[in-house]
């Protein structure tokens, strides 16, 4: 697939994210990432349904929910009805063959979710079952942070893993993607990167759209 660049609303200005979520949207990105914590499975507290349904209903986008949340079952309906496309829930939680299940009888693709900790090798039994496999390449709850240094090498390790159990499965990353850091994940393998702070803390986010994606090149 080609590189494509999941904004993360996460860094956008919740007062007002309509001129954000245009001006990306103009530059070409067509899925938004939205992130849903709940204080449990991170330090942090995020969004829900209700932000779901609004951006479903007017933003046009498809809208990748990742739900760093410790018992992601109990919201898989409500995210679903709410207008969510792509539901991706963590493997450090447990139940995954189930969880993934669920998200594909509702319609919606279904992703897998790594935390920087977690040994890649343990996606293998659910590869088969996901759409998306998504690797975290910072602690998840908050924008802002670095991108860990073994990430290159974990994007490597899954899209071996990918290519060999399901070829079609969208590999993505979350957490530190800016201008230093989409090259190399490109090149490891990435294909959809999901960005907050490179895209909303810029002046013009769709420019920050533009630029990232002119740096997805093999070389
Ligand atoms: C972090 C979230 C990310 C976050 C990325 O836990 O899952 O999606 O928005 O933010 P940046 O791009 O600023 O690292
Ligand atoms: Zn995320």
């Amino acid at each position: 697939m080609e590189p494509q660049i999941a904004p993360s609303i996460l860094s956008a200005d919740f007062y007002d994210p309509r001129p954000q979520i245009e001006s990306v949207r103009a530059a070409g990105a067509e899925i938004l990432h939205v992130d849903i914590m709940d204080g449990l499975f991170v330090p942090n507290i995020s969004v829900g349904v209700p932000v779901v349904k609004s951006l479903s209903r007017k933003c046009g986008m498809t809208l990748d929910v990742h739900l760093m949340v410790s018992d992601p079952g109990r919201y898989i309906d409500a995210f679903a009805e709410a207008g969510a496309d792509w539901l991706t829930v963590h493997l450090e939680v447990g139940d995954t063959a189930d969880l993934l299940r669920r998200i594909r009888s509702t319609g919606r693709k279904a992703g897998l979710a790594i935390n920087p900790g977690t040994p890649v090798s343990g996606l293998e039994p659910y590869i088969p079952m996901c759409d998306i496999v998504l690797i975290m390449t910072v602690q998840p709850g908050f924008g802002g942070q670095s991108f860990g240094l073994e990430s290159e090498t974990r994007i490597a390790e899954a899209r071996a893993l990918a290519d060999w159990l399901n070829p079609d499965c969208v590999l993505s990353v979350d957490g530190g993607i800016n201008a230093g850091t989409i090259g190399g994940a490109y090149r490891a393998g990435a294909r959809l990167f999901a960005a907050g702070t490179a895209v909303f803390d810029a002046p013009d986010p769709g420019a920050a759209v533009r630029d990232l994606l002119k740096l997805c090149s093999p070389n």
